[in-house]
């Protein structure tokens, strides 16, 4: 089932960072779609700060995945999945990272950018969150939960 799509709009990297705090509740599998530097890893740096990781996100382009042990939840969560996509070419590259794996194990948070890369992979229970970059410094963001 796919809800309302929510949309914000926000006006500084700090606001996007703030958004992405506020995710880290209850949300497992979040999906991010948008042009570089749109602020997909501004927002998932925000979701990182939410579940309680102090070091510093970095964009992991060049590695694909970076993982971070989760310190403050309810002990269900044990790793933050931070994925870029960017440099996949195709889902057979994708099929050999091991995501599937990643994204079934239900202690784990997972984040993905440029997660329209993953295709039939992706799980359908998830947030898909776009972001459009509009003046300066201001990012429309469209939230949507399917489930
Ligand atoms: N409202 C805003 N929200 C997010 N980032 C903003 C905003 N205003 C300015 N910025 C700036 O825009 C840039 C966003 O970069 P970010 O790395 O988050 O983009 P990205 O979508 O992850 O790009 P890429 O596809 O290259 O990984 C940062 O330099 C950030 O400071
Ligand atoms: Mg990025």
């Amino acid at each position: 089932m796919k809800h309302k799509e929510k949309i914000i709009v926000t006006n500084s990297f700090e606001e996007t960072q703030r958004l992405g705090e506020g995710f880290a509740k209850k949300n497992r599998i979040i999906a991010l779609y948008g042009d570089l530097g749109s602020g997909k890893t501004t927002f998932a740096q925000g979701l990182a700060r939410g579940f309680g990781i102090k070091r510093r996100i970095v964009s992991p382009t060049f590695v694909i995945i970076r993982s971070y042990n989760i310190k403050n939840t309810n002990k269900k969560l044990k790793m933050f999945y931070h994925i870029d996509l960017y440099r996949i070419e195709n889902e057979k590259h994708i099929e050999g990272l091991g995501l599937e794996e990643i994204i079934s194990n239900p202690e784990n948070v997972v984040v993905i950018e440029w997660a329209e890369k993953m295709g039939k992979l992706l799980p359908k229970e998830r947030w898909d969150i776009r972001f459009e970059h509009l003046k300066n410094d201001k990012r429309k963001i469209s939230v949507i939960k399917n489930e």
